[in-house]
Order: C-alpha cells, then structure tokens, then sequence
C-alpha cells in the first residue's frame, strides 16, 4: 500500500546549520581526490548526508536548555540521578552503566561473561556487535526469521528464527551460549523490527534454557512505534508502554544512545544482576570512567534524560517513520528498487537488482553511491561487496556479499520534506541515464574494515567481465 499522506514536520525550526551544493565540477573533482570511498569525503562537501542516522540527530529546545544544568561533578552527579531515573522508568532495570557509546557497552558486556568458543545467537548482529564478540573470542551467529530473506512487503521481516534459535540451543548446549541478543530495530536486516510476540517466543526460550537474553536497543522507540501501527493488540497502548512491555522480557539491554536517545554521543548497559553489575562497573572504572559518569559528561546524561522522553512522543515518531516511508515510496516511483516494507531509519536502495549490468565484483552499490554524490552532493553508503566482501585467505576465492544495497540513513528532525523531494528527483536524473553508471575496483586497502578506507577507481573496458 503506498502512502504518501505524511504528517508535517512536528516542530518548526530555531536554530539553522547552512549547507552548500558544490557546482558539479567540484563534486567530480573532490570525488576523484576522495577516490571514489565516500567515507573520504569532508562533510563541508555535502550537501545532504545520509552516511548515518547515528550521533546525527537535532536536538529540541528542551535538550539545549538541560545541556546548562549538567552537573560535572566526578562521583553522584545530579545529571546522572536523573538519566539513571529515565532509564529505570523505561527499560526497568535496576542499574544502569554509562557509557560513552554502544561498542563500549559491547565491549563491557562481553568482556566480562564472555568464555572463549561460547556462541552468541542474535536475530542479526550489527557490525560493533559481531566484531566485539569475535575479539573477545566469541562466535556471533545470525538466526533471522525467513521471511527476512523474501522481497515481499511483509511486516516484523527483524525477527528471530525461534525455531532456529531453539534446535541451535539443543545443538550447542547451553554451556556454550554466553547470553542470546534481538537487536531492535534490526539494522543489518534492513531496520525491519521485531513483533512483540517474537519478543515473548525468544524470551520463553531463554528462561526456559537458563540463558541470559538481552537487547541491543539503539532504535527501541522505532520499534515501539511498528509494534503500535502493526501487531494486533497494541493499536490503543503508547510508545512508553509498548517500551516498557518490551523490555520487561529480558534480562537487560545494551544501547547506543546515539540513535534514539537523539543525542550526539552516549549510550549504556541496564540490567537486574547486582553481581553482574559489579563485575562490569570494575571494568567501566578501568576503560570508562567512574560508574556515574562512564565516559559522558554530566550534560551528555542531560540531554539524554530529555531525549530518551521525546523519542517516544508519538508525533514525533509518526513523522519519523513516516518521513523514511515517503523517500522510500519516491525512490520507487522514480524507479529505484528498495527493500520492502520501509523501515525505521533508512531506506535500502537494491543496487544489484537496479544497475544489473555492473556485475557484484565491480561494487554496483559503490557505483550508484558515487552517482549519488556527483548527481547532487547526498552523501550515502554502500552495503554490499564493497564492505563484506573481500579474499578468503585459505582458498583465494573472491567473497561477495549477499546483496549489493546502498544504504540512505535519515538523521533525526534533521531534514524536512522538501529534502527528501530533493533527494528523489536526484533520483530519478540518475535513472534517466543509468545505463551509463560504471562499476569500481579496488586499487588499495586496508586488512581490517576496509569500507572506510580503501581507494577505488572507475573500471576502464580492460577491468569489464571477461
Ligand atoms: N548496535 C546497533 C544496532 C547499531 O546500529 C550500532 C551503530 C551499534 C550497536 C554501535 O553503536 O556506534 O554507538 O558504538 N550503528 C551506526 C550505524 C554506526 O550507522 O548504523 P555505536
């Protein structure tokens, strides 16, 4: 069903940043001396960037005014009472661990339970997720549900495989899993969410295996929000009590408050084991900071406090959410396949399916990045070949990723409509001569997380398919 009937803004704005569209010429010329990898770009040659919608949000006029009461005292700041107050009323946990962003709550987290070879189901990890636990010698798993995979407009495609998730735990026996994570919304899955009787299912499981269950929560609201439009039952509750639903199955939560505690920088670890606390408070105190401040400034936990509040205003969710399903719908009509259904923060461009004449191993999503930017200075990512892919050093065979998508992350309250008309008709001009789009090679790279900073170049008729 297209809908295009999206609410206004719900705010008006006070406080402007300009932005400036370089001539085309500039932008081919800060491409190449960026070669081709938009992550080599400086932001002042931007003209819309949709690299991420984390750390990127505006803030309201209330979070500016809490960010002057931030109490800066080392140890019991007022700030964190407060921000420890909100999180307890939301999540319900009886401890709350600050810590400057979600790594950091990964990197705590699985550093102290964590036992060398252990698993750790997830419906599907994020990036920081899966390489924390790989480094802290962990093996992350992916059991996202099937319909995940179909390119149906289906709701709650971020679910766990519970079935899935039950026979792995027969499988590996339960010594094995160090604890079992659902990440709402699901971000490396297309930012589908997750039902809440998928949440029920996973957590019966988990207590009925004695494992420990845990969100990685960065867009929890996002969630809330398609629990309340989609699953029956839930049409009359609120975002809070949707929330507070959600969180009341597990054992605690891991959350990069970057996302949707609209803050620039922040997040935490909530969680009911005092013992368990203790374990990862001495370890917060040694890479961190003391427990009531853990890397964030008193005022950091104000605006958090604030944000954590406004993130649930249903208005401000109905726009949100609806802002990504109207870029998502132009992008459509100006004939881009995209994931479907739309959902919390981003919209996946099928670059595979869309430059079919660009084979995986010339990175089309890299292409039509690139097109992207030179068209009209929008800066966004690709999320194929280019960032999973790569060499297995036992065979030598190429690895290409699953799909080559590019990925248009919307900052919170950020952009308004008329961006997002932009960004379509961008769109549609690069459409008109798409056949001309070229694919890339990589001419330098780095061994780890090469996406950030490898060099590419544009493939000349000798790198064409043989
Ligand atoms: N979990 C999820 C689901 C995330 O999306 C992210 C970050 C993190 C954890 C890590 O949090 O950045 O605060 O350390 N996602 C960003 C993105 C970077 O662009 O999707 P962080």
């Amino acid at each position: 069903m297209k809908r295009y009937q999206q609410p206004a803004e719900p705010f008006r704005i006070k406080a402007v940043e300009s932005i400036k569209l370089l001539s085309r010429h500039e932008r081919e010329q800060r491409m190449a001396a960026a070669k081709y990898n938009l992550f080599r770009l400086d932001a002042e040659e931007i003209y819309i960037d949709l690299l991420t919608d984390s750390g990127t949000s505006a803030m309201s006029n209330r979070q500016w005014a809490a960010l002057m009461l931030g109490d800066e005292s080392y140890a019991g700041a007022r700030s964190f009472r407060k921000f420890e107050k909100t999180i307890k009323d939301i999540f319900g946990k009886k401890y709350v661990i600050p810590c400057h962003q979600g790594r950091v709550a990964e990197n705590l987290m699985f550093s102290t339970i964590l036992k060398h070879g252990q698993y750790i189901p997830n419906n599907t990890h994020f990036d920081t997720t899966r390489g924390n636990c790989l480094h802290k010698g962990g093996v992350p798993i992916d059991l996202p549900c099937a319909d995940s995979a179909s390119v149906e407009a289906l709701p709650f495609k971020g679910n766990m495989d519970t079935v899935a998730l039950e026979g792995f735990i027969k499988e590996k026996g339960t010594e094995n899993i160090a604890m079992v994570i659902v990440t709402i919304t699901n971000n490396s899955a297309g930012g589908q969410p997750v039902s809440m009787s998928n949440i029920r299912e996973v957590s019966e499981i988990c207590k009925r295996h004695g494992l420990m269950f845990y969100f990685d929560c960065a867009r929890f609201a996002e969630n809330a929000y398609f629990i309340k439009r989609d699953e029956a039952g839930y049409g009359n509750k609120s975002i809070r009590e949707i929330s507070q639903e959600m969180f009341s199955y597990c054992d605690g939560v891991m959350m990069s408050a970057k996302k949707d505690g609209l803050a620039n920088m922040g997040g935490f670890i909530a969680l009911n084991d005092r013992d368990l606390y203790d374990r990862l408070a001495e370890l917060l105190i040694l890479i961190e900071g003391f427990p009531t401040y853990g890397g964030l400034a008193g005022r950091d936990m104000e605006v958090l406090a604030v944000g954590l509040e406004e993130v649930m205003e249903f208005d401000y969710q109905d726009y949100r959410i609806e802002q990504v399903a109207y870029l998502g719908h132009r992008l459509i009509d100006a004939g881009m396949p995209i994931i479907e259904p739309t959902g919390g923060h981003a919209i996946f461009v099928d670059a595979g399916r869309y430059l079919p004449h660009i084979p995986a191993e010339q990175f089309p999503g890299q292409g039509l990045s690139v097109e992207f930017y030179v068209e009209g200075g929008i800066r966004t990512v690709e999320i194929g070949s280019v960032m999973f892919g790569g060499v297995n050093p036992e065979t030598g065979e190429k690895i290409l990723a699953p799909k080559e998508l590019v990925r248009m992350a919307l900052p919170r309250r950020v952009y308004t409509n008329s961006h997002m008309d932009y960004i379509a008709d961008v769109a549609q001009r690069i459409t008109n001569r798409k056949d001309e789009i070229k694919g890339y090679h990589i001419t330098r790279e780095p061994q780890f997380l090469r996406h950030f900073m490898c060099e590419l170049a544009v493939c000349e008729p000798e790198h064409a398919r043989a």
